[in-house]
């Protein structure tokens, strides 16, 4: 029997995930998603990075459906480098927030995802500078300098006990209709339009495809809760945050040991 995955979407989250702890895609995986496409099975990734930044990781394999990036802030055609769906932030509340974390937490880093731009507008002295490498294209501007562009999203680096203090803070500024925090990493706080998140952009990838797919979704941390539990079949690597881990459906291999490879060879 000639196996194939006509039927199937497989998303991957990045950090964690796809990419091992040095940042890299192994050659096994590059390997079991070539075979994957070439099967007919449809591969995306859904992520926190953004267009920019992504696909400089990404040598080698091929998109073959529109992807989730800015955490389901967008869903992005590699193939055609368009935009299919964006989702923006409501800014007036969130100045108001930031002007006040820029004054109260000067040592966390902030950076703000527009779709054609990631703007740094914190950087505190000693910032690490393989976190920035890590962001890289991005720009160091004022806020006041990108208040017309749409921002998709908003990324806080820092301590984690730091982060969850300005969570905390965050309550005065009557946001919760506005924004969706998440933590995709200890170190990293996110803040998105209310209701954005990878599962909401799995949903709306699924209304857009031409028939009905079984959805693989694989990841690593809490900003992958959504997308797991709207997943057909929701994944979390060996790795994976405890949180993830109890609502998947299944675990695999850890990202050092290619799970993805695992995934497409053992899973689906
Ligand atoms: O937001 C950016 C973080 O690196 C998370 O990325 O969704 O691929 O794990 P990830």
């Amino acid at each position: 029997m000639v196996m194939n995955y006509n039927n199937i979407i497989l998303l991957s989250d990045m950090d964690g995930t796809l990419l091992n702890t040095n940042g890299i895609v192994s050659e096994q995986n590059k390997y079991a998603i070539k075979e994957f496409v070439a099967k007919g099975g449809k591969f995306g990734i859904a992520t926190g990075r953004n267009q920019m930044n992504s696909v400089m990781f990404l040598d080698g394999i091929e998109l073959n459906i529109p992807c989730i990036l800015y955490n389901g802030g967008a869903l992005y055609d590699f193939k055609t480098k368009q935009f299919l769906l964006l989702c923006e932030l409501e800014k007036t509340k969130l100045i108001e927030f930031l002007r006040f974390c820029l004054k109260e937490f000067p040592d966390i880093v902030i950076l703000i995802f527009s779709p054609d731009q990631c703007s740094v507008i914190s950087v505190k002295e000693n910032t690490d500078p393989d976190f920035i490498a890590e962001h890289q294209p991005c720009e160091f501007c004022k806020m006041e300098d990108i208040i017309e562009k749409p921002w998709i999203k908003i990324l806080f680096c820092g301590e984690n006990k730091m982060l969850k203090s300005l969570e905390r803070e965050m309550l005065k500024f009557d946001l919760e209709n506005d924004v969706h925090c998440v933590f995709s990493s200890g170190i990293y706080m996110e803040l998105l339009p209310c209701q954005t998140n990878k599962g909401s952009m799995l949903m709306r990838l699924r209304e857009l495809m031409d028939k009905d797919y079984t959805i693989y979704a694989v990841g690593d941390y809490n900003n992958d809760i959504e997308m797991l539990s709207h997943a057909d079949v929701g994944i979390a690597v060996h790795n994976a945050h405890p949180d993830l881990k109890e609502i998947a459906d299944v675990t695999t291999v850890s990202n050092d040991e290619s799970a993805i490879a695992d995934v497409i060879n053992h899973i689906l």
